[in-house]
């Protein structure tokens, strides 16, 4: 069975559906950032902070090149890992995408909960957030299913990629 990898912006719920999804469909989860904060012996925060943001792309391609040889795993990315075209290549050897989205207002407000996005660091994160999205927007066409969530609860996204996934022939059995 393929994987199912979550990819979009920061706070649109990647980790959350991934979780919700692994335990729904009964497969492993993998988190990319943890994956690389595990192998750093650091935080995200702290990788940038000392070394870089260049630093974290690698690690970030490395943890992306070894988890997309598994099967039948839900993988949530990072925000950004679509920007290199070659992790995207290979995470789609072995994977459905599914992209989610949300407005930059809910994006503000779930990212506010927490300040651990070295990118939102700073005065205006709005506008950092909105130039960032039109940025990538072009990275995130690549999915093969999107979904808004920003007015979504996080058991409705994972039932509407369930179906999703079964209209499409991807799920063996009941789920
Ligand atoms: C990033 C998103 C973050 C994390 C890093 C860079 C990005 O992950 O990988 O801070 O470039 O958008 P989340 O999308 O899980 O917040």
């Amino acid at each position: 069975m393929k994987n199912i990898v979550l990819i979009g912006f920061m706070g649109t719920g990647k980790s959350t559906t991934g979780r919700l999804l692994a335990r729904r469909l009964v497969r492993p989860f993998i988190d990319i950032d943890r994956r690389i904060e595990m192998k750093a012996g650091m935080s995200v925060y702290d990788i940038f902070k000392v070394y870089g943001e260049k630093h974290f792309r690698e690690l970030e391609k490395q943890v992306i090149f070894s988890v997309s040889r598994y099967t039948n795993t839900i993988i949530a990315t990072g925000g950004g890992a679509v920007l290199d075209s070659g992790n995207i290549s290979r995470l789609r050897e072995n994977g459905i995408i599914v992209l989610l989205t949300a407005s930059p207002e809910v994006i503000l407000e779930r990212t506010a909960r927490r300040n651990e996005r070295p990118l939102l660091a700073g005065e205006d994160k709005k506008a950092r957030i909105v130039s960032l999205l039109n940025q990538r927007q072009k990275f995130y066409d690549c999915a093969d299913y999107k979904i808004d969530t920003s007015n979504l609860m996080p058991y409705v996204v994972v039932d509407m990629v369930v179906e999703f996934l079964r209209k499409g022939g991807y799920l063996r059995g009941r789920s």
